[in-house]
């Protein structure tokens, strides 16, 4: 009898394209995938080790799953994921009383799923937390959680070896590797054909991508790869995350230019806007370098979407090293930004050398701020679109109000309008009327 599978996805886009992957793999082994937890034979949860809360969500829930064990004797909960990377056996052993996981599985090990999957069948310990160096499942092809969808995101790469002092991911999903072109351009083109319109190519740090090919040597870096992904059809848009500003060429924005398709959005993660602290979180660029950066894609990309992720309160960070984080936001004029209170992993570099020295209250102090200063500064790039007419890639109606539907902008801005029969997928072109710091308001424009 094929067992049905239930995933829940926690954490990054990498995540939620792993989960296709884990969907593809356990549905070629004859498994289903369940609506909901309580239809499933199987719970698996694949997880994030981000900040300390991202990983207590994924506790709480863990604990909240037990109690589907009276309903369904022999129900498996496994933990995937970063979770499963860092906490290894430490999940097997019920360390937490009532807290109790059947199979763990880190982000290399997901062909061996079935495998552990019969084991933990039969009471065995199930855990596969293995890096690998060359794992990057070219070959298999994701089952899409949005059969129909608009918007696909494709995996290009895996792992990081940039060790940022705060950060876990080198820690819990192992070295850089990128994946052959070609499986990416077939991924892009079957995508197409399902009726995709736009592709988001994923990787912890996708400039650095580099493809050395068996025989001739040849190297494909991101920009070549962008290329040949936008080349695929004009009308599929192309997006890509993240950038880590030591390695934005001008050869990549120039790219972007060069093809329509290829949406202009970057999101260049700042983290800091103090050098110092910059220095103190391995990042290797300094405050200098990241307006350089921010000076030539407003230079070769005129009007290019840009957001960042930065983190407050790290350790050490000064009242000055604060408020050079808020000075280079208004330099820099993000649209978009994701926020963090700075959180402690164990086993990172900054765990090892410094001391998390901010007090809490201090750190809430700081990014309550730094988020008021963003919700100033989108206010203000949203209120520069009133009155322009753009293209908009309909997604589906407003989460808000049925009789709208929501899409995006090139820039990925989020713009509601009204239905006037329009599909997902449809690109519509819409005269922006109003906006808040969150969203663009607007009518139709098309000529129809
Ligand atoms: N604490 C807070 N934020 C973190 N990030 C990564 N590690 C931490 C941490 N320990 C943030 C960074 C990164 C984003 C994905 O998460 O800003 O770019
Ligand atoms: Fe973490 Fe830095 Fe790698 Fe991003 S580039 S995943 S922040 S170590």
């Amino acid at each position: 009898m094929s067992k049905k599978i239930y995933i829940e996805t926690y954490g990054c886009q990498m995540n939620f394209s792993d989960s296709e992957i884990v969907a593809s793999v356990m549905t070629s082994h004859h498994a289903k995938i369940a609506g909901s937890p309580e239809d499933a034979d199987v719970i698996l949860l694949n997880t994030c080790s981000i900040r300390d809360n991202a990983e207590q969500r994924v506790v709480n829930r863990l604990r909240a799953l037990q109690h589907l064990r009276k309903r369904r004797p022999g129900l498996l909960i496994g933990v995937l994921g970063c979770m499963a990377e860092r906490l290894k056996e430490e999940l097997l052993e019920e360390k937490t009383p009532g807290l109790r996981v059947d199979l763990v599985a880190g982000p290399d090990a997901y062909r061996q799923l079935p495998e552990l999957m019969a084991d933990a069948e039969t009471g065995q310990k199930a855990i596969n937390v293995l890096l690998s160096a060359d794992e990057t499942y070219a070959d298999i092809s994701p089952v899409r959680y949005t059969p129909g969808g608009v918007s696909a995101f494709i995996s290009i790469m895996r792992g990081c070896e940039n060790f940022c002092a705060y950060c876990v991911v080198p820690f819990t999903r192992g070295k850089e590797r990128s994946r052959d072109p070609r499986s990416v351009v077939t991924e892009a083109r079957r995508l197409v054909a399902e009726g995709y319109r736009e592709v988001t190519l994923l990787g912890q740090n996708v400039n650095s991508y580099r493809w050395k090919e068996n025989g001739s040597g040849k190297i494909t870096g991101f920009s070549e790869l962008l290329g040949m992904v936008a080349s695929v059809d004009p009308r599929l848009r192309v997006r890509f995350a993240t950038s880590h500003p030591k390695d934005m060429s001008d050869e990549l924005l120039h790219r972007m230019a060069d093809h329509p398709n290829i949406c202009k959005a970057i999101h260049l993660p700042m983290q800091s806007g103090s050098s110092e602290v910059l220095k103190r979180m391995n990042r290797k660029y300094s405050r200098e370098d990241y307006l350089d950066r921010i000076a030539a894609i407003k230079r070769i990309l005129p009007g290019c979407g840009l957001s960042t992720d930065i983190i407050a309160g790290f350790c050490g960070e000064t009242e000055e090293e604060f408020e050079e984080t808020l000075d280079l936001m208004d330099k820099a004029g993000f649209d978009f930004a994701f926020m963090f209170k700075y959180s402690e992993r164990p086993g990172t570099r900054a765990a090892e050398k410094y001391t998390d020295d901010v007090p809490d209250a201090v750190k809430t102090r700081r990014l309550t701020a730094i988020i008021d200063k963003q919700q100033a500064l989108s206010m203000e790039s949203n209120r520069k679109d009133v009155g322009k007419t753009m293209e908009v890639l309909t997604e589906g109606p407003s989460k808000r109000s049925g009789q709208m539907m929501m899409g995006r902008t090139t820039c990925n801005k989020v713009v509601v309008f009204p239905d006037q029969g329009y599909q997902p997928g449809d690109y519509v072109r819409v005269k922006i009327t109003g906006c808040s710091a969150a969203t663009l308001k607007g009518e139709s424009a098309n000529e129809d």
